[in-house]
């Protein structure tokens, strides 16, 4: 029996591979480094669902349809939901989406979280929601939903560069209960609404919020060094490093880093706040080394997602719910590959409970 079922193969793919040892991502053939460099979250998106469905219209225009399409979901919206953290709201406005498996069901569910997000925070907020403009990107339109201002070209090509590297990694947790619900030949709805919800814990999708807690708890790049040691002495993890499969350096994290400092070129980042995250990461890792010495920790993809989402605008009770924005392409690509060529999952259980007694 393995509890985490590491090392366990449980699905062939031709989606994404996760190479650990070397810290590189391919989806589909392409390296993340080409993707993020050279396509847009559409062109991903399309490279993903590629053979999964029987129709392909132009998924620029597809996707923005759909999102307003999305958009008269809201009418569903009452004040209990508001009162709900922004990706459980999310999660009950999902549930209500028929629950099919064509390409208009999956391209529904993917633009939902595009609209719903900006949409609750500024329901939220006592503002009205603002109605998605389907010509536009999927990226742009999402930051304009949100402020009502047309995104500087920086702001759409980092987010635009987060969703593509967040949209699919292998068979990480999220994307294995995807896929468990989809090998019970259930929609795409179902298996959307399970990995939203595996994604949301904290050791998973849940990390980049309380990655800016703690650059808010170590306060200062001179702060840092006794705050992250008083943690680990505590018995704490940091948030943001380590991870299962990777034993050297995320790729995602350069991957957004490196937009990260997009951003800051274009004055869209406070430097100070990029200057306390630097110095957290650094401290953190030697740091982690030194505690750790035969277990490589090393920065994950959750780190510069907080940078970049709080820089975009995004609360940090909002950061699950985009992530869920880049990843629903990968779990609805990897619920059909499973509803297509995969068997039922159902692993075994080992019994380690009492045994009835014997009738006297
Ligand atoms: N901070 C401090 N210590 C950490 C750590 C972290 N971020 N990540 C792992 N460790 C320690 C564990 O406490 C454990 O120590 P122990 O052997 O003394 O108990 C050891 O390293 C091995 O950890 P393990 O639990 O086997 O790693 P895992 O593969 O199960 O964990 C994560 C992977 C991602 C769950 C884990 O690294 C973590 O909790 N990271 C913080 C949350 C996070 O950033 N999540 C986003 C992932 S993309």
């Amino acid at each position: 029996m393995n509890a985490g079922l590491e090392d366990v193969v449980a699905a062939s793919t031709v989606l994404s591979d996760v190479d650990g040892k070397n810290g590189r991502l391919i989806i589909r053939g392409s390296s993340l480094d080409d993707l993020v460099t050279n396509d847009r979250y559409e062109n991903v998106l399309a490279l993903l669902f590629a053979g999964f469905f029987p129709q392909t219209p132009s998924l620029p225009a597809a996707l923005g349809a759909a999102r307003a399409e999305i958009f008269d979901h809201l009418t569903a919206v009452d004040p209990t939901l508001l009162t709900l953290p922004p990706v459980d709201a999310m999660r009950a406005l999902l549930a209500r989406l028929d629950d099919g498996d064509d390409l208009s069901a999956a391209l529904r569910l993917v633009a939902a979280p595009a609209v719903f997000i900006p949409a609750l925070l500024r329901l939220k907020a006592g503002k009205s929601a603002i109605a998605p403009q389907p010509a536009s990107s999927h990226a742009a339109d999402t930051l304009r939903m949100m402020t009502g201002d047309i995104p500087s070209p920086e702001q759409t090509a980092a987010l635009d560069r987060y969703l593509v590297t967040v949209a699919d990694h292998g068979l990480n947790a999220s994307t294995f209960a995807a896929r468990v619900v989809a090998s019970t030949r259930a929609g795409l709805t179902s298996s959307v609404l399970a990995a939203l919800s595996a994604l949301k814990g904290p050791l998973h999708g849940g990390a980049p919020g309380p990655v800016l807690d703690m650059l808010d708890a170590a306060a200062t790049p001179d702060n840092a060094p006794n705050w992250i040691a008083a943690e680990l002495a505590r018995g704490e993890r940091l948030m943001g490093f380590g991870h299962r499969v990777y034993r050297v350096r995320d790729p995602r994290a350069d991957a957004l880093k490196s937009a990260v400092r997009l951003l800051a070129g274009a004055g869209a980042i406070d430097p100070a706040r990029l200057a306390l995250a630097e110095a957290v990461e650094r401290t953190a890792l030697d740091q982690l080394k030194a505690k750790k010495p035969d277990r490589p920790l090393d920065t994950n993809v959750e780190f510069y997602t907080a940078l970049l989402l709080e820089a975009l605008g995004f609360p940090r009770q909002a950061f699950t719910g985009v992530f869920a924005m880049g990843r629903v392409g990968g779990w609805i690509a990897h619920a059909r590959e499973q509803a297509e060529t995969g068997r039922l999952i159902r692993p075994r259980s080992l019994y380690i409970g009492p045994q009835p007694q014997a009738a006297a």
